[in-house]
């Protein structure tokens, strides 16, 4: 199948959906008949969650993307996901539903811009957060997610130059468990960044039995005031395990289709941001996660396009940052389950 002009401009397959068909069921038909397999971040809407394969934070898509047997893995995500599985399965096909899936904190640091700083400061190691182009990760030694970045740093000597990067504020978290001094890129996520401290603190005086549960793309007054910081698989977990029945959720509000879903018995308020401007509700939201939708993942599986590309020579250079975090990440939590 060709791809239209009109398709490229747009950044996705924009083609209308049979009448009467059953979106799912046809989703699901062709994962089959393609033997493609659907990940979707849980800061996706419920829908997609809901028909894909596996749905998981950023570490647990990479390590089941690296071990998936399918012939075509469909990310529903934000693009340097899709990235990540191009660099570990070269072979495969790699689709996306939108071109346009984004992510700001990516955007916050160029590849030139860091190789730049690097030259800057000669014999410091680099760690990139996994919210990173693949040409950012291939001039770093090492890549974390927010699930891995303690393991990963640790594993370095305490005495090793490092610089961290993109996002700040869970570079100053990463420095203040660790003890260490890693320099910072100024970078973030401009939905982590929104959060409203007062709207927090207000909500916990309605709700005073309610934990806070903060992501550590957050500032720091947000995780100060913070029960639990941790990834979204993290708070996740914490959420299913702790005995309280009320949480107030400091990160995308996506992940709270999953904890109620996990939890039905227990209440998540997602934290306010400082303006619902543009957002149209109450809560944050990422609207490059918000791209992905069950039309466009339909589009995308029958026309087997957007697809991932990435330069080999980049890649063959961004693997090796990847491999060792996975490695590393190996050795203490086990892979996701098939
Ligand atoms: P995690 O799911 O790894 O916590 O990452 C959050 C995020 O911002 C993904 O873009
Ligand atoms: Fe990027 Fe922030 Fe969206 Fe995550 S929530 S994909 S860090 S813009």
């Amino acid at each position: 199948m060709e791809v239209k002009d009109s398709w490229r401009e747009k950044g996705y397959v924009d083609e209308p959906i049979p009448e009467g068909i059953d979106l799912n069921a046809e989703i699901r038909r062709m994962c089959k008949e393609k033997n493609a397999v659907i990940l979707a971040h849980y800061y996706t809407e419920g829908a997609v969650q809901d028909i894909a394969d596996f749905v998981g934070d950023s570490l647990a898509l990479a390590q089941w993307s690296a071990k998936t047997d399918a012939d075509i893995i469909v990310m529903c995500g934000v693009h340097f996901m899709g990235e990540t599985n191009k660099i570990l399965c070269p072979g495969k096909k790699v689709l996306v539903l939108d071109l346009n899936a984004g992510c700001s904190l990516a955007d916050s640091c160029k590849a030139e811009d860091l190789k730049a700083f690097m030259d800057e400061h000669p014999g410091y190691k680099v760690v990139s957060y996994v919210n990173t182009t693949a040409a950012v990760k291939a001039l770093t030694d090492v890549v974390v997610t927010s699930s891995n970045a303690k393991l990963v740093i640790d594993s370095f000597p305490q005495d090793e130059k490092l610089i961290f990067g993109p996002d700040k504020n869970l570079g100053n978290y990463i420095n203040s468990v660790t003890g260490r001094e890693m320099l910072l890129w100024n970078g973030g996520c401009h939905v982590h960044g929104q959060f409203s401290l007062e709207g927090i603190l207000k909500l916990k005086e309605e709700h005073p039995q309610a934990k806070i549960l903060v992501h550590p793309e957050c500032p720091a007054p947000i995780q100060k005031v913070a029960d639990v910081i941790g990834s979204t698989a993290g708070l996740l977990k914490f959420a299913i395990k702790d005995e309280a029945t009320e949480f107030i959720v400091a990160t995308e509000s996506g992940i709270l289709h999953e904890m109620t879903k996990a939890c039905p018995q227990k209440v998540f308020l997602p934290a306010p941001p400082e303006t619902t401007e543009g957002i149209g509700c109450s809560c944050n939201e990422c609207e490059f996660m918000k791209l992905n939708t069950l039309k466009k993942l339909y589009n995308t599986l029958k026309y087997e396009w957007p697809t991932i590309e990435v330069d080999p020579a980049i890649a063959e250079k961004a693997l090796q940052p990847i491999d060792k975090m996975l490695a590393i990440s190996k050795q203490t939590l086990p892979p996701p389950s098939l």
